[in-house]
């Protein structure tokens, strides 16, 4: 797919993968809309993306807005519509994770999550949906995790909101398909960026040795495996073979690999 002129719209387009993606796609000529919170963080990544693509003549616009409120995302996206046309590729990558014990964790992290990670990024797709219906073209991309193909102990709250993604991108597929419309769900690893070291902080012992049987990737790296999958128009994009493997068997693998988590937490429960 060439993007040259083309409008993105990135939700999450401040940082890590979302903004790793944008550097990728301005040096080809894509208009840009960043979608954040954060105005300085922002005009940060919008200066860095700008950076990245010196010669190119790509528009980058930022707007602040939260993918967790209707109207804020809603309004957002039209503007951004408005500014730079129709958009042939929304990727939603605003997203929260927050670890910890369930009995621990506070009912408002499991609303929170739900609002962000799940509705956020449907909102975004009902608001960008009418203008590329017309067009009958575009492609949608959620960004998911690994943590939506296998529940991990800790969590509670951010696994269930990335399972409902992959739950809506499959029930949406088919009824996208004939409208011209593709969607892509993305199930990403461990990747270096503020989040990751954000949830490092406050994660339970039990999930600090679960998850460092993974490798960390760095942002870039996905973002290239993004734009791959987006060319050879996958459904599914699962960075690197671990996830591959379970994205295409995680019914059978699960039991295995619960066994083998079993046995890490048994470890640590000894030692406490
Ligand atoms: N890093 C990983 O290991 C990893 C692994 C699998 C999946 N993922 C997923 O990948 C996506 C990107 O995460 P990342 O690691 O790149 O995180 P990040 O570097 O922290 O970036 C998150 C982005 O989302 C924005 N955001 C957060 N809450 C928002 C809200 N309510 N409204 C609008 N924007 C919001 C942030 O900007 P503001 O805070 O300024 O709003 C920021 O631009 C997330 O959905 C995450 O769950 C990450």
């Amino acid at each position: 797919m060439e993007y040259f002129n083309q409008h993105v719209i990135i939700t999450g387009g401040s940082s890590g993968i979302g903004k790793a993606v944008a550097k990728l796609l301005a040096p080809r000529g894509a208009n840009i809309s960043l979608i954040a919170r954060d105005r300085q963080k922002l005009v940060n990544a919008q200066r860095e993306i700008a950076t990245a693509s010196l010669n190119s003549s790509s528009k980058i616009l930022t707007i602040a807005a939260d993918v967790a409120n209707r109207q804020s995302i809603t309004a957002a996206i039209n503007k951004a519509i408005a500014t730079l046309g129709t958009p042939q590729l929304l990727i939603t990558s605003a997203g929260i994770a927050h670890p910890g014990y369930f009995n621990q964790i506070p009912l408002e992290i499991f609303e929170q999550t739900m609002a962000v990670n799940y509705f956020g990024s449907l909102y975004s797709i009902k608001a960008v949906l009418p203008a590329m219906e017309k067009e009958q073209r575009g492609q949608i991309v959620l960004i998911s995790s690994g943590a939506a193909l296998i529940g991990i102990y800790g969590y509670s709250a951010y696994c269930p909101s990335k399972f409902a993604l992959r739950g809506l991108a499959e029930s949406l597929r088919g009824e996208l398909k004939p409208k011209g419309i593709s969607i892509t769900i993305v199930y990403p690893p461990d990747t270096d960026t503020p989040q990751l070291a954000a949830e490092n902080k406050i994660k339970p012992p039990e999930t600090q040795k679960i998850t460092a049987t993974a490798k960390t990737w760095s942002a870039a790296a996905v973002a290239e495996q993004i734009l791959r999958g987006l060319e050879k128009g996958n459904f599914a994009i699962a960075p690197g073979m671990e996830l591959t493997i379970l994205n295409r068997f995680h019914s059978l693998l699960t039991p295995i690999l619960n066994w083998y988590f079993d046995g890490i937490i048994r470890k640590i429960n000894h030692k406490q």
